[in-house]
This record gives structure tokens, sequence and C-alpha cells, in this order.
């Protein structure tokens, strides 16, 4: 926004119509500062470069006429470091030499004009006034193009603190979700023996064998958000089944069984990716590879990856963790159990490539260990 200072500063600048005539022969220093204030412009004389810097630090100048060879300081040497130094200040070379690789040298230089001597008043006035019009353009484009920088800049911060803006709310949604599944989550756990704890190693567990497996981070991260939910489903299993000690029969096995179905029916229907997501992980983390498993029977890649993913996730927790009814075994314990059922429970590819991550899956174990108070959710 530009202020009325800023405007009355520009305003002075554009009419700005002050000349400084540089020249040490006073004769021609005097006709050429008569001449142009007889035609309206505020004139000042300097006998050299040195006077001319004084009266330039002094006042803004329009225009500076500077005769090419002076004692002291050459007048191509004051106009070159006064064009730098002050860009709202003309120049137009005044030279007794008629010589055109002068001239070119500078109108290089930025100098708008090149006069040599001896000249006619009308040649003066004519270069003078061309000097000062196209100066005048060059200022209002430079004005111009400063403004639309100005208004840009300050479109693009006004966009930029609006993503930040989105940025923070979405990020704030996304984990308040996710806190929220993980709470759901854990709610139904709290009916059995596992814990917040499991919670989290699963979701890690699943999402370090997504990406190993090179699914697209936004799976990935869908997975990880997701799985937490697979065994959301028990909240409609009975407590006597659900809380049994020791071995299920038959028919309680059955009953178990359905929370995977019931996790689906909570879960599906959805249109979030999320949701989709999870109702899948519950539907299908108890299939077997072999086609054994449960509530389908499906077979090898008829299991959506996200199932097959979680079975291995899901069991490797509960055998490296202690439950009621074991104590926790070690990795290679773990290994071996989960080996023997390459092919059968577990996708062979998928299991090789989880087990051979030991370093990721000890680190995740160690991070999310059980403790006093493992039903408190976390960040993850
Ligand atoms: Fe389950």
């Amino acid at each position: 926004m530009t202020t009325s200072l800023e405007r009355n500063t520009q305003h002075a600048l554009l009419e700005n119509r002050k000349i400084l005539v540089v020249d040490d022969e006073e004769p021609i220093r005097r006709l050429i500062g008569y001449l142009l204030q007889t035609h309206g412009y505020t004139v000042t004389l300097a006998a050299d470069a040195r006077e001319a810097r004084q009266l330039l630090d002094q006042e803004p100048y329009a225009l500076m006429l500077c005769d090419v060879n002076m004692p002291g300081e050459s007048g191509m040497d004051l106009v070159r470091n006064i064009l730098e130094e002050r860009p709202h200040t003309a120049a137009i070379m005044v030279t007794g030499l008629d010589s055109s690789v002068l001239a070119n040298a500078a109108l290089d230089m930025g100098a708008f004009g090149y006069i040599v001597k001896p000249f006619e008043s009308n040649e003066v006035l004519i270069d003078v006034a061309n000097a000062l019009r196209r100066r005048k353009l060059e200022i209002e484009n430079r004005l111009h193009r400063e403004h639309l920088e100005d208004i840009v800049h300050t479109r693009t911060m006004a966009l930029q603190q609006a993503l930040e803006w989105l940025e923070c709310r979405e990020k704030e949604l996304r984990l308040s979700r996710e806190e929220t599944i993980q709470r759901l989550a854990i709610a139904a756990e709290f009916r059995d023996s596992s814990t917040a704890r499991h919670i989290h190693r699963m979701s890690h567990y699943c999402e370090l064998l997504a990406k190993r497996h090179g699914l697209s981070p936004e799976r990935c991260d869908l997975i990880r958000t997701a799985s937490p939910m697979h065994d959301i489903g028990k909240i409609g299993t009975p407590d006597h089944v659900l809380l049994k000690p020791g071995k299920f029969t038959a028919e309680e096995f059955d009953v178990i069984a359905q929370h995977a179905e019931i996790g689906y029916k909570i879960l599906s229907g959805s249109d979030s990716d999320l949701l989709k997501v999870a109702a899948t992980i519950a539907w299908t983390h108890h299939e077997r590879y072999d086609g054994t498993g449960y509530p389908r029977k499906l077979k090898g890649e008829e299991i959506p990856v996200e199932g097959r993913i979680a079975a291995i996730a899901d069991n490797f927790d509960a055998l490296t963790t202690a439950r009621v009814y074991k104590p926790a075994f070690d990795f290679e314990h773990a290994r071996e159990l989960m080996v023997k059922e390459r092919g059968t429970h577990f996708d062979p590819e998928l299991l090789d490539l989880f087990l051979s991550l030991e370093e990721d899956l000890r680190r995740i174990h160690d991070h999310y260990a059980d403790t006093a108070n493992q039903n408190l959710p976390e960040a993850a």
C-alpha cells in the first residue's frame, strides 16, 4: 500500500526540473545555464567533478549536463558514478570532440544524450527536453513495477498465511482423527488383556512392512492409521467368551471369530478411504494364506495386502509380548514360530520381508514396551 508521504515523494521526483551544468570552461557553463534558465529550468553551475558531487549531495537533480574533459576527475567517470548512485538523475554528455566511439561509450554507460560543441541552442533544448521526458517515463515505469511487486508480495504473504493456517488446521484435524481412532480402538481392547501399547506397536509394524513392501506413502499412512481398529469388533463379543481363561470350545471360537465380521460391519459403508482400509483390515486380519482362516476362508492374494500385513504384525506382537496365557517370546523364538507358518498362515514373501527388518522391529517393540500406564493413549 502506497502512503501519502510516498506519493508526495514520488510526485516531487517526477516533477523535478533542476539541472546541474558541469563544465570547466566558464563561458560554456554560463551559456548553457542562461539558455536553460530562460526556458524555465532551475539551473546550478559546477566547475568540476568535485564541486558537482558536493551539489549533488545537497539536493536531488533531475538532469546533469556534463563536460567530458575536465581537470581532475573526468566527466565520463563522474557520470558513470552518479548514474550508479542516483538512478533518478539523468545525464547528457557535452564535449568538444565529435567522436562516435566516445558517443557510443557515453550512451552505453547510460547517458541520455551527447552534445558536441559548438552547439545550437535548439539542439541543447531538444536534448534536455527529451532526456527529461525519458527520465520521467523510466521513473514512472520503475514506480509502477515496484507497485506491482508490492501487490504481488502482499498477496503472496496473505496466501502463505492462509496456507499455513490451513496446514495447521489440517494437522490438528488429522491428529484429532488419529487420536479418536486410537481411543476407540483402545476402548475395544480394554475388554480383554490387550493394551494401548499393542495398538501402537501393531500400527507401526504394519506401516513398516507396508513401506518396505513398496506401497505408496499415502497408503502406508492409511494402513498405520486404520490398523488400530482391527479388533474393534470385539465390542460385540460377550464377556463370558472374550474374558474366558483357558482354551475356547469350538462354539466359543465361532463366537469370538465373529469379531472380524462385526468389525467390518461397524466400519464399512463409508466414503472415507481411512474407514474403507480399516474395514478391510478388520475383516481380513484373521484370514490365512492357505485358505483356512476366517471369516471367509480367503486364500493367497485373494486376501487384501492390508489384511496379510496386519496378520503378520498382529501375530508378531502377540508372540513378542506377555499375555495372561503366555510369557513374551524373544525375537528368535517368535521368528521360528512364524517361519513354521510361512505359506500356511502368512504370505511367505511378506513374512520374509518382515523378519528381515529385525532392527526396526526391535526399535518399535522397545519404544512402545508395555508399562504400568499402558492403557493411556499417546502420540505415535
Ligand atoms: Fe482380531
